[in-house]
């Protein structure tokens, strides 16, 4: 069994249906990657999964039991966690009070080992713990913010284009560090605009267009794959 299952699920905009029947597997230990066009509807199944939309149609199953009537608190609890595009932290609390607050749902013994693990993983987070989040660089506010998710323990880890508006170098930083999670036993699921470097890590990937699934495969499946090589990665 995958620890996510995801049949025929669909949401929508008011009228507008913005997911039209999503079939996906998310196995556990791997990651999975998820690429498409903007306004594919990668960022609202992102969402979807966490809970912060609902779904209208369809079913999400996490280690096999439904979890899509669940709020989304309830998902985190079960460990699903989500890192949302463009960062979204508290500008004006320290760095380690955003951790702090992303371990709400952890004892105050659970939230100091978190913070460790977050500055082992990232140790430039160590040295700027005192500093408000708002004056860091965009790459440090990245690693923020996936150190705050990871701060609930999650089984499961939803990344939504944490590479975005990155220099190369920052990107490459990023990068190594989901490999890193992976290999501490997180189960990853990365959307990515640069799919190139997304598709070279991914044990199993994803193609989205207009709301639905269209491709899938291994990461070098897709790699070399006529269609991704053309719409996305400009081969
Ligand atoms: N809050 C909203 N209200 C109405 N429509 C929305 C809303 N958010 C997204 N949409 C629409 O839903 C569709 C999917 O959007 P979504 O943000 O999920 O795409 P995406 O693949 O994440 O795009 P991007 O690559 O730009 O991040 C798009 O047509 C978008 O215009
Ligand atoms: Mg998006």
């Amino acid at each position: 069994m995958a620890l996510v299952e995801i049949e025929k699920l669909t949401s929508h905009y008011g009228r507008i249906p913005a997911l039209r029947g999503v079939d996906m597997r998310i196995e556990e230990r791997q990651l999975s990657v998820l690429v498409g066009a903007n306004g594919a509807g990668k960022t609202t199944l992102m969402r979807t999964i966490s809970g912060v939309r609902p779904a209208s149609g369809g079913d999400i199953r996490f280690e096999g039991a439904s979890i899509r009537r669940l709020s989304a608190a309830k998902r985190v609890r079960l460990g699903i966690a989500q890192v949302p595009e463009g960062r979204q932290m508290f500008p004006a609390l320290t760095v380690e009070d955003n951790l702090v607050m992303g371990g709400y749902t952890r004892t105050s013994a659970e939230i100091r080992e978190g913070i460790d693990r977050a500055f082992a993983l990232f140790p430039i987070l160590k040295t700027k713990r005192r500093e408000l989040a708002g004056t860091l660089s965009g790459g440090q506010q990245q690693m923020l913010a996936i150190a705050r998710a990871l701060m609930s323990k999650p089984r499961l880890l939803l990344l939504d284009e944490p590479s975005m508006g990155l220099a190369p170098l920052l990107v490459a930083e990023i990068f190594r560090s989901v490999q890193k999670l992976q290999a501490e036993g997180v189960t990853i699921f990365l959307v990515e605009q640069n799919a190139h470097a997304a598709l070279k890590i991914a044990d199993r990937a994803y193609v989205m267009e207009t709301g639905r699934t269209v491709l899938e495969g291994t990461g070098p499946e897709l790699l070399a794959n006529d269609r991704v090589r053309q719409a996305y990665l400009g081969i």
